[in-house]
């Protein structure tokens, strides 16, 4: 890796920073993390400390507060920024946006003038799959045409705008717009993984609540998309995969000019009722489920080309679905899951 210094990492004590976090300490980084506990519990700090046999510097604080950020700087030499920090469900920020624009837009501007301003111009961004609207056809190549149906999306694509537009302002920049696909599993020690609260939104951690007795059944919803079994198809992809690729980003970005978009997937799609049957191969038992109506907003399909990720960062994921599944229920079963 050509960048030196530590690695800020804003909302590393969620789920896929947590993850992150673990493998940047063992590639030997010094990680200092910047995390308000808006989604994520205090917890998780001493279990990657555990995973990782090394120490980090950990800030509790608001990435929307100027002063916290200056003084993380001011403290630390920050060599590059992996910017985890924001809200995600698509739900609640149609009932919130206001609450989605400040954290995930205004959060993001005072990141970037705060990263101007003490000369790190070095970024690799959360994106998401979800600013390519519902794309024409798959897979999806990072040139297709980009769009949003929520404030969540919306805050995305903003976010994605506004690099483009700092980084052709200005020479330096190097910015990975990281856009996962759909991320699942946890860590194979059972330490690390979702804690959604309430009911969860994403399919894998309702499933794995199904499976564990504590939800009657899942509602399929849809049974009449243009698909092969008829319910929805996504690109699953593990968690520490996705991590891996975070490591990746950092090792190339120095290779990188301004802002560049970068799917991170595995290129393969699976059916609702694929993981059904994958998770029911897991835990040995039938999981209840029954058909619903589709899901308002709900696409298709949507699943990854993931040659340029290959290409610009020599990543691809290795971890299957059985490894995926098998790595959630652990979670499940761990408590850990309760615990954090
Ligand atoms: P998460 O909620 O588990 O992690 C986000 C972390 O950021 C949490 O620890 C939270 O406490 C912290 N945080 C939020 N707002 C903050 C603020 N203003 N200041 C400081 N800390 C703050 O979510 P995740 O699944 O790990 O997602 C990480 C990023 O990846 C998010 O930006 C999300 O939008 C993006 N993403 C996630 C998915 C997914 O399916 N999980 C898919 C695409 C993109
Ligand atoms: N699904 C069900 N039943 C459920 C939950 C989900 O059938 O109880 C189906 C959905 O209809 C979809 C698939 O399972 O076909 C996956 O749904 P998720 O909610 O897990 O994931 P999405 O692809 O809808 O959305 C996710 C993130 C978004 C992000 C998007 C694109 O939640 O934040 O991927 O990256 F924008």
């Amino acid at each position: 890796m050509h960048i030196t210094g530590s690695i800020l990492v804003t909302g590393g004590a969620g789920f896929i920073g947590s993850h992150t976090v673990v493998e940047l300490l063992a590639a030997g980084r010094e990680v200092v993390v910047l995390d308000n506990f808006c989604n994520a519990k205090p917890s998780v700090l001493p279990r990657i400390r555990t995973l990782a046999g090394r120490d980090f510097t950990f800030q509790e604080g608001d990435v929307c507060d100027k002063g916290t950020l200056e003084s993380v700087f001011r403290k630390h030499d920050i060599g590059a920024v992996i910017h985890f920090a924001g809200l995600k469900a698509v739900g609640e920020s149609t009932r919130l946006p206001l609450d989605y624009y400040r954290n995930n837009l205004s959060g993001t501007i005072g990141l970037l003038e705060t990263m101007q301003a003490f000369g790190c111009r070095n970024l690799v961004f959360s994106s998401s799959a979800t600013v390519y609207g519902d794309p024409a056809e798959v897979p999806i190549r990072e040139s297709f045409p980009l769009s949003a149906t929520n404030p969540y999306g919306r805050s995305k694509l903003m976010v994605e705008d506004l690099c483009r537009d700092l980084a052709a302002s200005e020479a330096g920049w190097r910015i990975a717009l990281l856009r996962y696909f759909n991320p699942v599993g946890a860590h194979p020690s059972g330490l690390l993984g979702e804690d959604p609260q309430g009911i969860p939104n994403n399919l894998m951690p309702y499933l794995l609540q199904v499976a564990a007795g504590q939800r009657p059944f899942l509602e399929v919803f849809g049974q009449d998309y243009p698909t092969p079994d008829g319910s929805g198809v996504r690109d699953y992809l593990h968690v520490v995969d996705l991590a891996k690729g975070h490591l990746a980003a950092l090792g190339a970005l120095h290779g990188l000019q301004g802002a560049v978009p970068i799917n991170l997937g595995t290129g393969k799609g699976y059916s609702v009722l694929e993981m059904i049957q994958a998770l029911e191969r897991t835990v040995g038992h039938p999981i209840p489920w029954r058909f619903g109506p589709r899901r308002p907003g709900d696409i298709a399909q949507c699943y990854a080309d993931p040659t340029r990720a290959q290409e610009l960062l020599g990543w691809r994921a290795v971890l299957d679905l059985d490894c995926m599944c098998r790595d959630g229920w652990n979670w499940q079963q761990s408590g850990a899951v309760a615990q954090i």
